[in-house]
C-alpha cells in the first residue's frame, strides 16, 4: 500500500479548489487495493508563514506546527497538487507549505491538477515542476488543466466533470501510484 496525499492549494473563502480536490480524492479512492488516500486541506492545516530559523534542508525543525506538518508529509509516498494559478504562478499558501519542509518531499512523485482562465493553470503547473525538481520530487508528465471552469458549472455552482476528464485523471493517478510504489522501495535503499 502507498499513502497518497491530495493537497488543496487554495485557502480562499469560496474557493473553487475544494471541488476539484474532492473530485480527485473520490477518483483516487477507487484504487483502494493499492493506495490510502487523504485530503490535505491547507485552509485547515493553517500553517503560518515560514517561521523556522534554520533552512528546511537541514531538517532541524523547531516549531510544533512544522514537526506536525513534517510527520504528515513524511508519511506520504506520493502527491496530487490541486492548484489555482495566481498571477501566473503558485498560491502563497501552497508555496509556503512546500517551503516549510525538505527531506519529507524528497524522492516522491507528484502529479498536478490545475485550473484557471484560458490557460487552465498551465503556467502554475510549469512553475510547480521547477519547484518539485528543487525538492528532489519526480513530477509526472501527464497533467490536468481545467480552463475557464466558470463556463461549466450547474445552477448550484458545482463544476460538471466530464468522462474525458475522469479518464485523463485516472491515467495520472495510475501513474502516480505506480511510481509511488516503486520510489518507496527505492527510498529504502538510500
Ligand atoms: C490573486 C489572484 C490572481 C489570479 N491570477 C490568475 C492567473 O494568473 N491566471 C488565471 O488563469 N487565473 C487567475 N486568477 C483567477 C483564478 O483562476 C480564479 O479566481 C480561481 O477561482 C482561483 O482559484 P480558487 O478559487 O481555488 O482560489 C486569479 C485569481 C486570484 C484571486
Amino acid at each position: 500500500m502507498v499513502n497518497i496525499k491530495v493537497i488543496a492549494g487554495s485557502t480562499r473563502p469560496g474557493r473553487f479548489n475544494i471541488q476539484v480536490a474532492n473530485w480527485v480524492v473520490e477518483q483516487a479512492k477507487k484504487h483502494k487495493e493499492s493506495a490510502n488516500v487523504e485530503l490535505l486541506d491547507l485552509a485547515e492545516i493553517n500553517l503560518p508563514f515560514l517561521d523556522e530559523p534554520i533552512p528546511p534542508s537541514k531538517g532541524k525543525y523547531q516549531n510544533e506546527h512544522t514537526k506536525k506538518w513534517a510527520s504528515i508529509i513524511g508519511g506520504a509516498d506520493g502527491f496530487v497538487f490541486v492548484t489555482p494559478e495566481y498571477n501566473h504562478s503558485v498560491s502563497a499558501a501552497l508555496k509556503n507549505a512546500l517551503d516549510f519542509l525538505f527531506a519529507e518531499w524528497n524522492y516522491k512523485p507528484v502529479t498536478i491538477v490545475s485550473y484557471g482562465s484560458l490557460a487552465g493553470g498551465a503556467r502554475v503547473t510549469e512553475h510547480l515542476r521547477g519547484i518539485a525538481g528543487e525538492l528532489y520530487m519526480f513530477d509526472i508528465r501527464e497533467q490536468m488543466l481545467i480552463p475557464n471552469y466558470w463556463d461549466n458549472r450547474d445552477e448550484k455552482g458545482e463544476y460538471q466533470f466530464s468522462d474525458r476528464q475522469e479518464s485523463k485523471l485516472e491515467k495520472q493517478l495510475s501513474s502516480l501510484i505506480f511510481w509511488a510504489k516503486h520510489m518507496k522501495t527505492a527510498r529504502q535503499e538510500l
